[in-house]
């Protein structure tokens, strides 16, 4: 069944009090259950409707109404709901029911993972756990008793502060705890288990102080501290930035190994994947560091935005998923170099969401439909949402955009609402009027921006542009969005210029111009011949944009943008142009404007090794193919794969000699010398090979270990097995690591790569149950071996429909995001067109296919 966003309506009834009890046996738990159930205040309907809960796959051992039995009669139990006939305005219910968390593979609702107890219940897993109104507008106070095995689960943790514990009969042994903020239930969050913890403290600005415990499965303590320190580093940060300070005396986080997606913000008691929490320079790299700290902070800025201030129903995601990545890439941008989190950003956009926004699956950032609400944990919801509530930022200066967001928190606080309150909240606090605005909520797609520079006199020149936007499912006709467009000029000597925006105004180095129309111009002036202009500088608005530069702008952008990101861009733009073009081989001219472009930036001082890094990287496949309607593949394999030999072997020495003399002491020098390496070994890897084997064998940090084994993983035949073997004996008992092991083995292009990746599922370190496995090995092969993913034979396609079929039955979420990679198909030639429509019908075709699936599926095979 689809729901509509129109359909919307209040639910008829709300839960005052949650009250639980769990007890926890060997193979099953039983789930005891009181509410008291009032009519919503909200609610104007003229009767009182029988009253549903959701309940899925729960055995209902009894049932009672203000104490009385039900009879059979006086309630229906269905697939997906337990329905009430007759109930009055207020009542209370309580309900037993039996549930497997032990049998649970789908990892929604409660199951264990590694012998302890975990929950997941956004979107719509409470209902996985008891009967209930789990929708997020229902807000309840809850109270939780938790009941087991005293030696085995020493540790029965639940949202908010604990009020009281006690010993049972046979061994047995019970903790309460109590929830002072109200809150729907899929903040919900139960762990049981023996667990080791890394405890520390926080006094916020206030004064009070914060019991922070950091619990993982038993000998990982010496992985933990930088996940505690990332966690004290977002609440100062969200006292500075935003006036926001903890409000319960205790934060837990909890690592568990099975886990869906990065990590969940339940009130108090945060579950993370360990992905985002285990790391020290040994087991982890820079990258994973960087993801740690994300994640800790992401979660942590939930407890406003989220939390205390939550979603009046699952439309309105974004309103708390946009805004805390947002959040979370604001404080990543402090903590770290701002141009290269910037960077990483903008990679995320052009690569999945572009490619979301010209797919089947396409929706604007508040959907308008949908049939599983797992399937819209999306870029385009996190991602897209984090860009427009960028641009408001952007529009509204930081003080103006503090201003709504103080008062969004004076406003809401303790409410459940929508992503138009927010944006009103905006307005109101700086006196804007953004009808158009809201455009970005109502409307899915990749908006393009086309602009031309015309001369109109000596010192006058006129910018003139042009929107549009392609349509998209259900979709046909867009109107104009509110673009925020950040310019600034090159001379022709290729230096930044000052310009005005009318012939009396004082020089600028930099201005916002603020698109609202089809068709606008802009006027500037500037003492020039002529200019090159830097446009959409740090991707202001999140459009494609089009600009006819030649190659010589857009060298002398790469060679000299003040603006970092720009800079980088302009070196992304230039090979992209080359590899998209309608040639089948890049010319030498091609090559040498590259890689004289790349001399010029690795010989830049001023640049720091981040950036060169990222300067010096060929546009990634997957980004190419995002941002384009229409692929050659083939092609593009062939002149991407010439532009990297190119590179290696034209700027060997160059590589060699930065190989050689940068230190290996911050993240940017491993950064650089590790793409110097990738590059000699991609000019010659039997030259190089005993380089890369010795950095394997004596790294002292996994950014560089990793790093030699992906190269060897790479190069052709020789030895390389001996050190896979080598890295494998060393690491076998890290799953993290071994995580690692596993992708490092599935993207070299070499055709019988689909082999090993298939014995790979054999080996006994894989389990298909385990989701960060199967993103390691299956995800890593789909999404990070584009080539050989595309193999022209259509096998690479058939593996990953045969992996989507046994995922299907064990854990359908899983199972639809690998769907996703079908999405692209409408790009590609005939031939692979209907080899992939081939997989698509065979899985539709399947009996017993989960929503998940279904939905990505069916709206895939629709696409014309
Ligand atoms: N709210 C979580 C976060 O943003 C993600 C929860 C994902 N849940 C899901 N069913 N897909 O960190
Ligand atoms: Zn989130």
């Amino acid at each position: 069944v689809v729901k509509y966003r129109k359909d919307y309506q209040p639910s008829q009834y709300l839960i005052k009090n949650t009250n639980l009890l769990f007890q926890l046996f060997d193979d099953y738990t039983l789930v005891t259950s009181e509410l008291k159930i009032t009519r919503n205040p909200l609610d104007n309907r003229e009767t009182l409707l029988p009253i549903e809960l959701d309940g899925v796959e729960l055995e209902l051992v009894s049932i009672h109404l203000d104490g009385q039995v039900l009879d059979d009669s006086d309630y229906e139990k269905r697939a997906h709901t337990l329905i009430i006939n007759k109930v009055s305005e207020t009542f209370n219910l309580t309900t037993v029911v039996k549930i497997l968390p032990h049998k649970n593979t789908s990892l929604e609702g409660l199951y264990t993972s590694s012998g302890k107890y975990c929950t997941q219940c956004e979107a719509e897993g409470f209902r996985k756990i008891t009967f209930y109104l789990d929708r997020p507008e229902v807000m309840s106070e809850f109270t939780v008793r938790i009941e087991g095995d005293k030696a085995k689960y020493p540790l029965l943790l639940s949202n908010g502060n604990p009020v009281d514990r006690g010993e049972l009969t046979d061994g047995r042994h019970f903790v309460a705890w109590h929830d002072p903020f109200v809150k729907p239930s899929y903040l919900f969050a139960l762990v049981a288990g023996d667990l080791d913890c890394l405890e520390d403290t926080f006094t916020t600005m206030s004064g009070r102080e914060v019991k922070l415990e950091l619990y993982v499965d038993k000998g990982k303590l010496d992985q933990c501290r930088f996940a505690m320190d990332s966690l004290i580093a977002s609440m100062k940060w969200d006292e500075q930035e935003f006036g926001r300070e903890y409000d319960l005396d205790l934060y837990m986080i909890v690592a568990v190994s099975d886990f869906n997606m990065g990590a969940m913000e339940n009130k108090g008691l945060n579950i993370f994947n360990t992905k985002y929490v285990l790391a020290n320079k040994k087991t982890a790299t820079d990258a994973d560091f960087e993801g740690v700290e994300r994640v800790i902070a992401h979660e942590y800025f939930h407890n406003w935005t989220g939390n205390r201030i939550t979603c009046r129903d699952w439309f309105q995601l974004s309103l708390k998923e946009g805004l805390t990545v947002f959040r979370d890439q604001k404080f990543s941008e402090d903590m770290q170099s701002a141009a290269v989190e910037r960077i990483d950003q903008v990679k995320i956009i052009r690569a999945a969401q572009f490619a979301e926004d010209s797919g089947p699956m396409a929706h604007p950032i508040r959907p308008d439909s949908y049939i599983e609400m797992n399937n819209f944990y999306t870029v385009t919801v996190y991602n897209k949402g984090a860009e427009v509530i960028r641009m408001m930022h952007t529009l509204l200066g930081k003080t103006g955009f503090r201003k709504g967001m103080d008062l969004y928190f004076d406003r809401h606080d303790g409410q459940a609402v929508t992503c138009e309150d927010f944006i009103k909240a905006m307005e109101d606090a700086n006196g804007k009027d953004w009808s158009l605005f809201r455009n970005w909520y109502r409307q899915a797609g990749t908006p393009v921006l086309k602009v031309d520079l015309e001369k109109l006199a000596d010192g006058h020149f006129r910018l003139n542009c042009e929107q549009s936007c392609p349509a998209t499912p259900g979709q046909e006709h867009k109107n104009p969005f509110m673009l925020p467009i950040k310019v600034g000029f090159l001379n022709n000597t290729g230096h930044p210029v000052k310009f005005a925006e009318t012939n009396d105004a004082a020089g600028v180095d930099e201005t916002l111009l603020v698109m609202t129309e089809t068709k606008q111009s802009f006027d500037i002036y500037c003492e020039s011949d002529s200019l090159v202009p830097s446009l959409l500088r740090d991707f202001s608005s999140p459009v494609k944009l089009e600009y006819s530069y030649t190659q010589e702008e857009l060298a002398s952008l790469f060679a000299a943008d003040p603006n970092p990101f720009n800079r980088w861009d302009a070196g992304q733009t230039l090979m992209t142009q080359m590899l998209m073009s309608e040639t089948s081989k890049l010319t030498e001219d091609e090559l040498s404007v590259v890689d004289n472009a790349f001399i010029k930036i690795l010989n830049d001082e001023e640049l720091d090794n981040a950036l060169k890094s990222l300067a010096v990287m060929v546009p990634e496949l997957n980004s190419l193919i995002g941002m384009s309607d229409n692929v050659k593949l083939d092609q593009l394999f062939a002149k991407h794969k010439q532009l990297k030999v190119h590179l290696g072997e034209k700027l060997e020495h160059t590589w060699f000699s930065i190989y050689n003399t940068t230190s290996g002491d911050t993240s940017g020098d491993r950064w650089l010398r590790n793409t110097a390496l990738r590059y000699m070994m991609i000019a010659n890897d039997e030259q190089h090979f005993e380089l890369a084997a010795t950095q394997q064998t004596h790294a002292d940090n996994m950014t560089d270990e990793l790093a030699a084994l992906q190269v060897i993983a790479n190069a052709s035949e020789g030895y390389r097995s001996e050190y896979i073997e080598q890295f494998y004996q060393k690491w076998k008992e890290e799953e993290l690591v071994m995580d690692k092991w596993f992708t490092a083995q599935v993207v070299n292009d070499d055709e019988a790569i689909l082999e090993h990746v298939k014995a790979l599922l054999n080996h006994e370190k894989f389990s298909i149950e385990n989701p960060n496995k199967v993103r390691a090995v299956v995800g890593a092969f789909v999404a990070g071996n584009t080539s050989q993913f595309h193999n022209p034979t259509g096998q690479g396609y058939e593996f990953l429909a045969d992996i989507i079929i046994q995922l299907n039955k064990i854990n359908p979420q899983i199972a639809a995001g690998l769907a996703k990679q079908f999405n692209q198909w409408r790009k590609f030639d005939s031939k692979r067109q209907a080899l992939i429509q081939e997989q698509l019908v065979r899985i539709k075709s399947l009996d017993n296919l989960s929503n998940d699936v279904f939905e990505v599926v069916d709206k895939s095979l629709q696409m014309s």
